[in-house]
C-alpha cells in the first residue's frame, strides 16, 4: 500500500495511515492464501456484522471493461462499507480526507481495505488493468453507488 495525496502528490506532510484513520479507512496486510488471512477476514466478519464473501476479478479482457471502470471513477459513495482484499493485481483508490482532499491509496496483493458507508471515493485500474479482489458484505443485493453531484434529471 502507498500513500499520497492526489493534488499536488508531494504535499507535504505526506499522508499516514492516521489521514486514512481520521475518516474511519481501516487498514490491515495480510499474507494472501494463509489460514492467517482467511482467520482474519473471519474476525472482521463477526467483529463488523459482514456476512457474505465473494471475489470479483478484473482483467484487460473482461467484457465491457471501461464501462465498469467510467462507474467507479466517478466519486461515489455506498450506504455499507466497502471491503476488499486484493489477491491479485493492483487498483487506486482515492479516497475524500478530512479536510476533502483527495487521498490516493495504492493497493496491491496483501492489502485489506474497508472504507466506510458513506465516505465519499472513487477507484482506478493501473495501466495494468488487472485486480482480483476477496470482498466482504452484510446485504449483496445493497451494492449500490451514490454518485455526488450528479445533475438532476429533466
Ligand atoms: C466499488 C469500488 C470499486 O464501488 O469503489 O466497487
Ligand atoms: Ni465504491
Amino acid at each position: 500500500m502507498r500513500l499520497n495525496w492526489l493534488n499536488p502528490p508531494d504535499a507535504t506532510p505526506a499522508p499516514t495511515l492516521n489521514d486514512l484513520l481520521a475518516v474511519g479507512v481501516h487498514y490491515e496486510r495480510l499474507e494472501v492464501g494463509s489460514t492467517g488471512a482467511q482467520a482474519s477476514l473471519d474476525a472482521l466478519k463477526s467483529a463488523r456484522g459482514y456476512i457474505v464473501q465473494d471475489e470479483v476479478q478484473l482483467t484487460p479482457t473482461t467484457e465491457n471493461l471501461e464501462q465498469i471502470c467510467d462507474k467507479f471513477k466517478e466519486e461515489h459513495l455506498h450506504t455499507e462499507d466497502e471491503v476488499r482484499f486484493v489477491l491479485d493485481g493492483d487498483g487506486v483508490f482515492e479516497i475524500r480526507a478530512a479536510d476533502e482532499r483527495w487521498l490516493r491509496v495504492f493497493v496491491e496483493s496483501g492489502d485489506l481495505l474497508v472504507v466506510p458507508a458513506n465516505l465519499y471515493h472513487r477507484f482506478f485500474l493501473t495501466d495494468r488493468k488487472h485486480i482480483h479482489c476477496a470482498r466482504l458484505f452484510k446485504d449483496p443485493a445493497g451494492w449500490v453507488a451514490h454518485y455526488r453531484d450528479v445533475p438532476a434529471c429533466v
